[in-house]
């Protein structure tokens, strides 16, 4: 634990000290890391059940910062099951990204680092635990098994470069050279048809600018869908679009998924895309699940007192209220979490069981599990609440 001054801020000394610290257990998994020819029963593994294309079981990831270590997911387990979407709902900073990131090992190194846990994938005849899986593993299921659109288009397309040859930089990185060049092009054609853009010869000529923002989200969705990965992370697709086109592109979405049988992690802090697009819903808070369960579970009977509150903080069209709720307080600084539930200081159900230890699942269902006494008081589990 950082020593602070008493001013509250830390010394440069004590800065040093703990960046070097940090440098000497970074460095180690790094090392492991770049390691060549691992050996592949290292990271083969077997699914706990064969029907789920992806499983996060017990998942740490912390970032090892100059101010303290940042535990940004602290123990996640959730499944994504075999052409199913699964929403992660939460709010901003509680680690929705980090744990897609941790899937696709593109976190921030060497600071991001994957302590604990493992991250299952199927690949239909083997399995691969992406946490132990080495770089040049990674590179081979990065886009032909798993893939990601992010949030900011224009983030994730080069502005120098023409949509046509971007596409066809993916399409040839991936193919490993067995397509020829008009192979290639009539590839690229093909996926910018795919996701709906009917110009597909002249937007194939134009550079990312030339393009609405709907528009460059097509183009960034057919990008991860040249390889026809198993997987589709979808970090908030929508959030940088309009409500109109952010319609369009959740139509086309659900329309692709329905034709290539792929599982989508639909992450978001918006309820109601959530409701549209999920089939089963994991509510993260402070890098945790407070609650998870089908789409169903969560929008009608909601447990956890901060499910409860972000359902209430959702406007209701047709009904005028002069302020909307806001769950008060804020999220407990996730270098120094409290030991007792994260949510306490902020819960308004809050019962002395609560004061005990954290987390306690308590499940409701087969696949409706919560983790706080209060809830589990409510919906008849075994606590001694007030
Ligand atoms: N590169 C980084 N260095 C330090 N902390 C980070 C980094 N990336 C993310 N975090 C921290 O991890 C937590 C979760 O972040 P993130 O997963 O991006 O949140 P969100 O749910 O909004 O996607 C936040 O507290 C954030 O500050
Ligand atoms: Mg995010």
């Amino acid at each position: 634990m950082a020593k602070k001054n008493s001013d509250g801020y830390l010394s440069a000394r004590e800065s040093r000290r703990i960046s070097r610290e940090n440098r000497r257990i970074t460095d180690e998994y790094e090392k492991r890391r770049k390691r060549k020819n691992v050996p592949e029963s290292e990271y083969l593994t077997t699914m706990r059940d064969p029907k789920n294309a992806v499983e996060f079981d017990d998942l740490h990831t912390y970032f090892f910062t100059d101010s303290g270590v940042v535990h940004s997911v602290d123990g996640v387990t959730f499944e994504v099951p075999v052409g199913k979407t699964v929403g992660i709902v939460g709010e901003s900073g509680c680690g929705k990204s980090v744990t897609s990131l941790s899937l696709m090992q593109l976190l921030q190194r060497p600071q991001g680092q994957i302590v604990r846990g493992a991250i299952r994938l199927n690949l239909g005849d083997r399995a691969y635990d992406v946490t132990k899986a080495p770089n040049e593993v990674m590179q081979k299921l990065r886009g032909n098994y798993v893939s990601m659109i992010f949030q900011e288009p224009m983030t994730a397309l080069n502005p120098v470069f023409r949509i046509g040859e971007q596409l066809n930089e993916v399409i040839r990185l991936h193919d490993s050279g067995h397509k020829t060049e008009e192979q290639v092009k009539s590839r690229t054609i093909e996926l910018l048809e795919m996701v709906g853009i009917a110009n597909s010869e002249g937007v194939y000529r134009m550079y990312p600018h030339e393009l609405s923002g709907g528009m460059r989200q097509r183009v960034v969705i057919a990008m991860a869908l040249a390889c026809s990965p198993r997987i589709i992370i979808a970090d908030e697709p929508t959030t940088a679009l309009d409500v109109t086109i952010q319609a369009q592109i959740l139509d086309l979405l659900r329309q692709l998924k329905s034709k290539t049988n792929s599982s989508i992690m639909f992450i978001t802090h918006d309820l109601g895309v959530i409701a549209e697009m999920a089939d089963y819903v994991v509510v993260m808070y402070a890098g945790r699940i407070v609650e998870k369960g089908t789409a169903e579970d969560i929008f009608y009977h909601p447990a956890h007192p901060y499910t409860i509150g972000l359902m209430a903080s959702k406007p209701v069209v047709g009904k005028q209220v002069d302020k909307l709720y806001s769950i008060p307080g804020k999220v407990p600084n996730p270098i120094d979490m409290p030991d007792y539930c994260y949510f306490r200081d902020r819960c308004q159900m809050c019962v002395e069981a609560c004061r005990g230890d954290y987390p306690r699942e308590v499940a409701i269902s087969d696949t409706h599990r919560v983790s706080c006494y209060r809830c589990g008081g409510a919906k008849g589990g075994e606590t001694d609440g007030e």
